[in-house]
Order: C-alpha cells, then structure tokens, then sequence
C-alpha cells in the first residue's frame, strides 16, 4: 500500500552561517564572510520561497528564522514584514549579541516570538565561555530587559523566550534559569540537550554525518555520563515546576525522554525514531533544502519548488535513511516529534487537535 505523505509542519530558514560570537558547541561562526555573502539567498528569493510556501501549504506551519545569526540580515524585518502579509506566524532564534540598536525595530515587527541563548544566569562568565566572547551575558541580559520593557510599554504581543543548552559546566544553573524566567515574566524556557558539534557546522563547510554508522565521541559520552546524576535530579525538578505553572517548553514527554538518555543514551536510539522526514523542512542560506540537517539536501529552491523538493525522490530516500539512523539529534528541541509546537501558543490553539494526535502517537 503507498504511504501517505504528510506536509511539512516545521519550517526554518537558516538565512545566513555568519555569526559573531564563537561558541564552543558550535562552528557555524567559523564561516568567512567573504566566502558566502555573494552565495546567499537574496531577499527576493526568500520571498518567493515564503509565497510558493504559503501557496502550497497555507498557513498551518511552524515557522522561524535562525543561522548562524539572523539578525545579520538586515532584511530579516523585510522578510518578515512579508511573511506575515501571508498570514505567517514567525519565530526567530538569536545570540542577542548585536541587536541592541533593533530593539524597537524587533518590538515594531511582525516577529512573534524571540528566542534569546542564554546559557546562565548566576554564574555570567558560564554563559561567555560557552559563547567564546567576553560579554555576551551582559548584552543578552541586557536584551531581555530592555526589550521586555519596551514591549510592556508598547503593549506589544512580543513573546520572549530563553533557549539553554544542558551541559555539565551550567547544570546548578538551570533552576536558578526558570526562576528567572519565571520572576521576571519572561515568556518561558526551553531547555535544549548538548548535542555533537558535528551537527553544528555552517553549510558551506558541512558534508553530511555518517547518520547510518554514526558512533557518539568518548569525550561526549563521558560528559554526559559524568553529568547524568545530577542532570535527572535537576530534570525531574523541572517537571515539577513545569507542574506547578512554571512557564517551561520543553513537552513533559521530552523531560522524561531527557531522563532515559541520561541514564543511557543508546536506549533513546531504540525508543524514539526519529520523525524529522515527515515534519521539518529546513531551507539554508543557500537554498539547499534538508529534511534532516545531517543529511545530504534533498533539493534547492532555486531549482525546485518546495512541494515538488518534499514529494521527490531524494527526500523519499533520505526518510527511509532517518529510520535506521544512529545519531542522537532526535533528542534536539527542533527534531524530538512534537515539540516544536510550544513555542507558539496561537499554532496550539489552532492545531490542537492534530497535535494531541501526534502525542497520542508517542510514548
Ligand atoms: C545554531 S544557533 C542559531 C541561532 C543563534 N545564533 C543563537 O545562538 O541563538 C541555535 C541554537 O542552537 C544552540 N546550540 C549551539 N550549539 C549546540 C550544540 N552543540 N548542542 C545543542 N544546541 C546547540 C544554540 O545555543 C542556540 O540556542
Ligand atoms: S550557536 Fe548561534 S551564536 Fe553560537 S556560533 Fe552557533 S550560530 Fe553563532
Ligand atoms: S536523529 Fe534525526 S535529525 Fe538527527 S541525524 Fe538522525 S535522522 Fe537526522
């Protein structure tokens, strides 16, 4: 009998590799400017990747921009200014590091919702040296302030949210992290787990992970293993704040998932399969489309139309190569199935019969 194939219902444009800061989970900041700026997609091609979008699927999808670091692109509000004239709700990730002459810019866009790193919060000099740069706490700080006060004052629908990276060196800071969030009336939290730098590459460097035969580092394996008690102590912690009201993303699904893969990660391989082929779409600075980041593109939107990429037989292949794949990264807030849909309340409410079924279809 054929499969069915579902339309995608994660879309992310990763609209530049560059980036400021040089965080150590990450290498995207080692992409030279001089060798991508000409290759990047323009923003009239965006555009049109959003309209044939919208056309193909109309509103109902998950939708952010992040990189590198987005807000490099200056037509990051010209985009947005367009998708949301179709209708598009938009999310957007960022560092925070250069954005303080945007913040009436951000407050007076159509960007709904934005997802600032931050790695710490009582301990500053956690969150610079996993960022490699002196400063970037104040300045996300900083941030996270003025644009709260700004939106307050200007009664806008702004949603602000954190995204923390889970690992050894900021495991007592994660608590301190949603009380924060949760004094200071920050949206909400989302916790992310340390993942292998290899997925971490700007695109114009990246070839693809060998996804089928794919064996975690020691070194990554030794640090969860050396952080594993202390990080179920602290995850079940979070699900009893995430019970009591406190404003945390992450499904309780994902929480217990977290658990299991600390106490091994080999038995989150057999548990989860991973659903990236059938939801997420991500489109690079230079077109290339991915269902799966690891993976080879599927197709580019400067060759193809985007429904004509999904419904291909490449992207055919690289789902049934997500099936057998033996990475870790279905663990990641943009893959583990379901998840994404916490970050937008107004997609919740709109799609809250669909999602119930999909975790209905989990666990
Ligand atoms: C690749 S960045 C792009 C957006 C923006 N530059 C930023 O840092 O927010 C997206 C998210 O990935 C997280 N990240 C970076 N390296 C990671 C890793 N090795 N494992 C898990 N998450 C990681 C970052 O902290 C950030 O929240
Ligand atoms: S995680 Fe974000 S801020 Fe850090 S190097 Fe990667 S893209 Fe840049
Ligand atoms: S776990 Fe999922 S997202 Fe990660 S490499 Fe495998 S198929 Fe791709």
């Amino acid at each position: 009998m054929k499969e069915t194939l579902e339309k995608p219902q994660q879309i992310t444009f990763d609209i530049t590799d560059r980036c400021q800061m040089q965080c150590i989970t990450c290498s995207k900041w080692k992409t030279n400017s001089i060798d991508v700026i000409d290759k990047e997609l323009s923003t009239e091609d965006w555009k049109k990747v959003l309209f044939d979008l919208h056309s193909w699927l109309g509103e109902g999808f998950w939708f952010c921009f992040s990189g590198g670091e987005p807000f490099l692109r200056p037509d990051i509000f010209e985009l947005s200014d367009y998708a949301h004239s179709l209708g598009i709700k938009i999310a957007s990730m960022t560092n925070a590091f250069g954005i303080q002459n945007l913040y009436e810019k951000i407050i007076n866009s159509h960007i709904e919702s934005l997802n600032i790193s931050l790695n710490s919060i009582n301990n500053h000099n956690i969150h610079d040296l996993s960022r490699g740069r002196n400063g970037a706490y104040e300045k996300a700080l900083e941030a996270i302030t003025n644009l709260k006060k700004l939106r307050d004052e200007k009664k806008s629908n702004l949603g602000i949210n954190i995204s923390t990276i889970m690992f050894p060196e900021n495991i007592d800071e994660i608590i301190p992290l949603v009380e924060f969030v949760t004094r200071n009336k920050i949206n909400g939290i989302m916790f992310q787990l340390l993942d292998d730098k290899e997925s971490f590459h700007g695109y114009n460097v990246q070839t693809s992970c060998n996804t089928q035969n794919y064996k975690m580092p020691q070194n990554l394996r030794n640090k969860y293993f050396n952080m594993s008690k202390k990080a179920i102590e602290v995850i079940d912690k979070l699900i009893e704040m995430k019970r009591a009201g406190h404003s945390i993303y992450n499904s309780f699904e994902q929480l217990e998932a977290m658990k299991v893969f600390f106490k091994n990660p080999d038995d989150i391989l057999e548990e989860i399969k991973c659903d990236v082929g059938s939801t997420n779409y991500a489109i690079d600075p230079y077109g290339n489309v991915r269902l799966c980041f690891n993976m080879e593109p599927v197709g580019n939107v400067k060759e193809n139309k985007p429904q004509e990429i999904w419904e291909s037989v490449n992207a055919h292949n690289c789902r049934y190569l997500t099936k057998s794949c033996k990475m870790y990264c279905r663990m990641l807030n943009c893959n583990f199935k379901g998840n994404f849909v916490n970050f937008n309340k107004s997609f919740i409410t709109k799609f809250k019969n669909k999602i119930l079924k999909v975790f209905a279809g989990k666990f």
